[in-house]
């Protein structure tokens, strides 16, 4: 079965491809020629994997999973959430997203904080979602110089070190991504979608 993961980074193709069954032939975007830009227009983490999927169902009729990942900090009702990669503005500043990040929490005793994923399967006319889930707290300061986006000032549960001193040998284990896809590559099986 070709079965496509809607995204245009190499990197999180190959770290799935590794995981799936034989049988499944993972295509990302390029492959089947699709160089346009998905537009991210939905409000939860869920609609926007939602539309992600749909649209490579719709327009290409392909076998098809899309993820969306965000930040989501409790005393912050959830936020950045859906629009982590934009918080601080259009431009997807990594170093100012993290700056409003401390700001808005400045006043706040609370810093605990989640990563979610959620990935959204279209496959055979059946649909269905899959979630997962890494709890932590933000720090006041960077600390570690791998990964992106929020890595250096997030602490996972039952680690004193953050995302970007844990590194991916870690991180691919106990992430919020990682879960997500665990869940996801159990539920193939379990819907018999091989
Ligand atoms: P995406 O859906 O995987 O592209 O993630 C959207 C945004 O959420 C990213 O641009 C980051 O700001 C944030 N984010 C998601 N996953 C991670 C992570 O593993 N570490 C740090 N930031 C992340």
């Amino acid at each position: 079965m070709k079965l496509v993961f809607a995204t245009h980074n190499a990197h999180k193709l190959a770290e799935v491809k590794q995981l799936l069954p034989k049988q499944i032939e993972l295509l990302s975007l390029t492959d089947i020629g699709c160089v346009e830009d998905i537009e991210e227009t939905g409000s939860t983490l869920e609609e926007n994997a939602l539309i992600k999927a749909k649209y490579v169902l719709d327009t290409y009729g392909y076998n098809c999973f899309a993820d969306d990942s965000g930040l989501e900090i409790d005393a912050l009702n959830g936020a950045p959430g859906v629009y982590s990669a934009r918080f601080a503005g259009p431009e997807r500043n990594n170093s100012a997203n993290i700056e409003k990040v401390w700001e808005e929490l400045s006043e706040k005793k609370n810093k605990n904080a989640q990563f979610r994923t959620v990935i959204a399967v279209c496959i055979d006319g059946k649909e269905w979602q899959c979630e997962g889930k890494v709890r932590g707290y933000i720090l006041p300061e960077k600390r570690g110089e791998q990964g992106f986006g929020y890595d250096p000032i997030f602490v996972p549960e039952g680690y004193t070190q953050t995302f970007a001193e844990l590194g991916d040998e870690v991180k691919n284990k106990i992430s919020h991504r990682a879960r997500a896809i665990q869940e996801f590559l159990a539920s193939i099986s379990a819907k018999g979608a091989e």
